[in-house]
């Protein structure tokens, strides 16, 4: 200890711990965003390298090191940092980029870093493709930590009129891509309307991670049939890019149904898949208009299916489309003798038209009429708040101000996942797993209770 307090009045100790503070500063000047109002954040760290020589005993020098890592490690996590160096875009193969892209050379744009638990992370467009006249992909950079499974979706972030929208889409690209991530939109609704009108490369979209349970069934070996109508392509072409690059000798069939030619998305892409890979089969169908020879006719119907899937029963089914498709669907292949646990399905417009139905909070003035005698109590926060009539826990949340996380608000995304801490609730979902429920998870965007409750929120 003497040794210590003799060597705390050597300039060169000083220097050092200096050097430390000095290189935590320029850390922290290098990851702050570049805007004037985040200089701010530097300033106790500016004080903190002038400790030292102030205070050049070792329990201040300790305390001031201790007190500076901390700093940098709140300003790290609570405040959005500087972009990393770009990630390269990979090319893939040939469709039509839609959206002029600006003449003059653009900066590389930055991969984005990983987002806090739970966050949303920034992610620059790369590239925004035109599929057919109504929907677009958009390739995004790949957040550092976005890793998914073939299948599963984003949780985009927009403002829209100062408020922020959340939107589930699902991705389409291959989870092999690692560069980046493309989601594929249908230009319908509020946010993907102005996700077509605004959105171009260069854009900033926030993105939270990757989620969802419908995905490739890897380790397995049986053939797998993609049974998708309109947009519900999205998915299973991340699926079926996945199928090519990762199981090259499993037999994939894809049936893609659209309303006409014109609104065949990837037809590019799909036509070179069944030209290059011996174990992929494509057939689309156009159900209404004319058609070219190469297209079937009609709906995707129980004649079609035994045609072009040999073995059904022995196929595993991924399905993704309307309600009513994959009602449809699911009907016909029950009725095939497919087993139901061979059956997959993603109702994600069902979803979606669901968000967009039930996502403005109930009017003020309603609140009072709908409140019921139930009370959500939130442990977390510590708040109680009254259940309202006939409304989820998230609404009545929202109802009382209180904002929990939600994406999808229809049971499909995960986002809202908590745990019920005591009380019933009537959870419609199929997502939560068995462990899940067991544990006392519930999904509050489509559990309405039975009783007093009380959430870990
Ligand atoms: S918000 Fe998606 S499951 Fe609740």
């Amino acid at each position: 200890m003497d040794e210590l307090l003799r060597q705390t009045s050597q300039p060169s100790l000083l220097a050092a711990v200096t050097t430390v503070h000095i290189s935590l500063l320029l850390l922290r000047m290098f990851r702050n965003p570049p805007r004037a109002r985040y200089m701010l954040l530097l300033l106790p760290c500016v004080a903190l390298a002038a400790t030292p020589w102030f205070f050049p005993v070792p329990a201040a020098l300790i305390l001031g090191l201790v007190v500076h890592v901390a700093w940098f490690v709140v300003v790290e996590r609570t405040v959005a940092t500087a972009p990393q160096p770009a990630a390269k875009p990979v090319s893939t193969s040939a469709r039509r980029a839609s959206v002029p892209r600006p003449s003059a050379p653009q900066p590389a744009p930055a991969a984005p870093r990983a987002a806090a638990p739970g966050g949303f992370v920034p992610a620059p467009v790369l590239a925004v493709f035109q599929e057919t006249p109504d929907i677009r992909t958009f390739r995004l950079a790949r957040p550092e930590g976005f890793d998914f499974r073939a299948g599963q979706f984003v949780t985009v972030r927009v403002n829209v009129d100062g408020k922020p929208v959340v939107r589930c889409y699902s991705i389409s690209s291959a989870p092999e891509a690692t560069g980046y991530l493309e989601i594929t939109v249908k230009r319908q609704g509020l946010m993907s309307g102005m996700l077509h009108a605004t959105v171009r490369p260069g854009s900033l979209l926030h993105l939270k991670s990757p989620a969802g349970g419908f995905v490739y069934p890897a380790n397995d070996d049986r053939p797998v049939a993609l049974l998708g109508a309109g947009v519900g392509i999205t998915p299973l072409m991340s699926m079926l890019r996945h199928a090519v690059l990762a199981d090259p000798t499993r037999p994939v069939t894809l049936l893609y149904s659209v309303r006409t030619p014109r609104d065949l998305a990837f037809s590019d892409e799909l036509r070179w898949f069944a030209g290059r890979h011996r174990h992929v089969k494509i057939r689309a169908t156009v159900t209404s208009g004319p058609r070219p020879t190469e297209l079937l006719a009609g709906r995707i119907d129980r004649q079609m299916v035994l045609d072009q899937i040999p073995d059904p029963a022995n196929t595993v089914f991924l399905v993704c489309g309307p309600a009513a498709m994959i009602e449809a669907m699911t009907n016909l292949l029950a009725a095939l003798g497919v087993p139901r646990s061979q059956v997959r399905s993603e109702a994600f417009e069902a979803a979606v038209a669901s968000t967009q139905a039930s996502y403005a909070p109930p009017p003020a003035q309603q609140q009072v009429a709908l409140s019921s005698a139930h009370t959500i109590r939130l442990t977390a926060s510590g708040r109680s708040l009254p259940a309202c009539a006939g409304r989820t826990l998230l609404e009545s949340c929202e109802a009382a101000g209180v904002d929990l996380p939600a994406a999808c608000r229809a049971g499909v995304c995960g986002t809202c996942r908590t745990r019920l801490v005591s009380g019933e609730v009537d959870c419609q979902s199929d997502l939560l797993g068995e462990g899940d429920r067991a544990n006392g998870f519930i999904l509050p965007c489509v559990s309405v209770p039975m009783g007093d409750c009380a959430l870990e929120a």
